[in-house]
């Protein structure tokens, strides 16, 4: 009997490494296989911009740029040879709009259209294209897609940045699964924006996330540095935007990353702060954040740690994905229960559909509006009766912001076309039309 549990035990111990090196295997083949990918761009910043490029055989990457298409002046060099590519436009004028191309011996660079502009102090509006858990490429992701592609009338002059809340490439985030579902579905855009992205949890199932991007670790785009590239922000005229990885080991209200949130925010000066990461304080989508056990509570976390936070700096508006559906909340502080303890009374700072008054200097418990938007390639089946998030739609779609400086609308443009919910956060002391 005893040689039959040595043998049972030799057996499942003999199993079990042979799972964990082909798992090993399997997670470092995915995250670091090389693939061909047509030039994209990271680290935007007000002076400079990377450009990074894969190409199938090593050699000297070349890039040019300039101020027209038809006069790209300026050329750069890289020093050695390679295919894998990184070219930093240094000393670029800010808010300013410049051109380029990207030669190779190797490969056929597509570089038509090729444009990308630095980040600037101030401008009079902006406007934002946010997607969440678009990385399932299909026929939804494409129509999410030119929908907004209609909005704009395809100028792609009407757009200024493109966010991404998590879940960019499923379903486990390979270099070849980014390739699918983000630079060639996306490729027009990919060739005239950043794409500002956060890491969801099946981006975080391979390394290829944080392989493909770089981020502004020393506060490079704005912000206080945060020295970690899980976390950082971005100063674009009249936003700040916060950058935030939920997938990060540590969601504890003392974390490294709470921590420089607190300093990052108590520095801000910009009349907008936007907070984006992946899985929502509140949703009741294929999702539940009253589910301690749902993705390793981070739901939870987020809320029970991070909020506090929120109110405590006056954050505007926090953007998440993970449940594919599209829910979102009045104007609220300080609910860091479950549902069951929701109360209007007590947590609404302001309890009306669509419109938001809040001082031009972000202060203290002023409220923040939470918006869960996954569904950009892809649905779940789900309730939808989180009662801090009565906005909610089980549609496809994708969210347009629109920024002025004491003005930010947000509209859900579904895969039809239509916006389903608009509001608005009005900071130029003008007040709303009663609703009710
Ligand atoms: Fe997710």
């Amino acid at each position: 009997m005893k040689k039959f549990i040595k043998r049972a035990l030799l057996f499942v111990v003999v199993i079990a490494s042979l799972y964990g090196v082909g798992r090993l295997i399997d997670v470092t083949y995915g995250s670091y296989i090389f693939v061909e990918r047509q030039p994209y761009m990271v680290m935007q910043t007000p002076n400079s911009i990377t450009i990074k490029w894969q190409t199938p055989k090593a050699e000297i990457g070349a890039l040019a740029y300039g101020f027209s298409q038809n006069n790209l002046n300026h050329v750069l060099l890289e020093e050695s040879s390679s295919d894998k590519h990184s070219i930093t436009i240094p000393k670029l004028q800010e808010c300013t709009k410049y051109f380029y191309s990207i030669t190779s011996l190797s490969m056929n660079i597509d570089n038509e259209g090729r444009s990308f502009s630095t980040l600037c102090k101030s401008t009079d509006f902006q406007r934002l294209w946010v997607i969440g858990d678009s990385g399932d490429r299909g026929a939804g992701q494409t129509q999410v897609y030119n929908k907004m592609l209609d909005y704009i009338h395809n100028d792609f002059s009407q757009l200024n940045m493109w966010l991404l809340l998590g879940d960019n490439a499923y379903g486990s985030g390979t270099q070849k699964q980014f390739n699918k579902a983000l630079f060639e579905p996306y490729k027009e855009l990919v060739k005239r924006f950043v794409p500002w992205a956060v890491t969801g949890n099946h981006d975080a199932r391979r390394w290829a996330f944080y392989d493909i991007w770089d981020f502004p670790t020393k506060g490079e785009s704005g912000g206080v540095p945060s020295g970690n590239k899980y976390f950082y922000s971005i100063d674009n005229a009249n936003l700040h935007i916060v950058m935030l990885d939920s997938e990060n080991p540590s969601l504890d209200k003392d974390s490294d990353m709470a921590n420089w949130l607190r300093k990052d925010l108590q520095a801000n000066t910009k009349p907008w702060t936007i907070v984006v990461f992946h899985t929502p304080p509140y949703t009741d989508g294929g999702h539940k954040s009253d589910d301690d056990f749902n993705s390793g509570g981070r739901m939870g976390n987020m809320r029970e740690n991070f909020v506090p936070i929120f109110d405590k700096f006056g954050v505007d508006l926090v953007l998440n994905g993970h449940s594919h559906g599209y829910e979102r909340s009045k104007l609220m502080i300080n609910h860091l229960g479950k549902s069951d303890t929701f109360n209007a009374k007590k947590y609404l700072v302001q309890d009306n559909d669509s419109c938001y008054t809040k001082p031009l200097k972000a202060i203290q418990n002023s409220g923040t509006i939470y918006l869960v938007c996954g569904s950009s390639s892809k649905l779940d089946s789900a309730t939808l009766k989180h009662p801090a998030m009565p906005f909610a739609y089980q549609k496809m779609g994708s969210v347009i912001l629109e920024v002025t400086p004491t003005t930010l609308t947000s509209k859900f443009l579904t895969i039809n076309g239509e916006i389903e919910d608009e509001f608005i956060i009005k900071k130029d002391n003008s007040t709303c039309q009663k609703e009710k």
